[in-house]
């Protein structure tokens, strides 16, 4: 991380895990534990059932509550989907786009991040917007060229004065719920290219204020080797931020 220039975020994206009731026991819990946090901005992106519980519960906090997916129509027959317009009401500040399992199991592509990522600005919320290559992307070589389409795409047609709310979370595919993560050199070289693609779009002061995310198998254990990297601004976490002191020792590893 380097904060002379950027925020850190630690974001937890709890993904099809937890009912309204375990929302609330969890965000107390957490409360008390991040009550001194100073150099980290602290995200849990919940399922839309649990976001009212959670923005309730977080009231008073530093604690921030995103979504994990939304449309980009603003309304209309799309039955099961939740308009930007749904979610500015329930009071979230973030929103998860084009995570890995989207694109894998609800047939999400560059174009729809796109789409999303406009909406989600307009609308005033903070758009993660996730990138990451395959397995077989990594072992052909060619997770620099696979992250940069995503990250152009993804962002094709946002003002640069709209890019500095966007945070991109880079998440290798095979290291996300696998216990395999990538070693701090590789989610740093990975990271390092993407503001390198993104200096080319817009110039190196809007490169260097964006939050840049790593995730994938991030715990209380590799946090901190992982965020002392310079171009490692923070971490979008699944498995781990579901248990209170996980996530708080994750927070603490980003808060030193
Ligand atoms: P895990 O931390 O469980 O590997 O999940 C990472 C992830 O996909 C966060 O969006």
């Amino acid at each position: 991380m380097n904060r002379r220039y950027r925020k850190t975020i630690i974001a937890g994206n709890w993904k099809m895990n937890m009912t309204p009731s375990q929302t609330k026991a969890m965000i107390e819990e957490l409360k008390p534990l991040v009550k001194e946090v100073k150099w980290c901005e602290m995200v849990l992106c919940v399922p839309f059932v649990d976001i009212t519980t959670a923005v309730k519960a977080a009231k008073g906090s530093k604690i921030a509550i995103g979504a994990e997916n939304m449309h980009f129509e603003p309304k209309g027959a799309y039955t099961g989907e939740v308009s930007a317009d749904m979610l500015k009401e329930c009071g979230i500040k973030y929103v998860v786009i084009g995570h890995s399992e989207r694109r894998q199991y609800f047939g999400e592509t560059d174009e729809t991040v796109n789409k999303k990522v406009k909406v989600a600005l307009e609308s005033g919320f903070r758009p993660i917007v996730c990138v990451g290559e395959s397995l077989d992307e990594r072992e052909q070589d060619v997770w620099s060229e696979v992250v940069r389409k995503q990250v152009k795409i993804a962002l094709k047609d946002v003002p640069v004065e709209d890019v500095k709310k966007v945070v991109i979370a880079y998440e290798p595919i095979w290291a996300i719920g696998t216990g395999k993560t990538a070693t701090a050199d590789q989610a740093n070289e990975v990271c390092a290219t993407i503001r390198e693609c993104l200096r080319g779009l817009y110039g190196a002061r809007a490169a260097r204020a964006i939050t840049i995310q790593y995730g994938g198998s991030m715990n209380a254990k590799n946090a901190a080797e992982l965020l002392s990297k310079p171009d490692v601004d923070g971490g979008l976490i699944g498995g781990a931020s579901l248990k209170p002191n996980d996530f708080h020792a994750i927070i603490e590893a980003a808060n030193q």
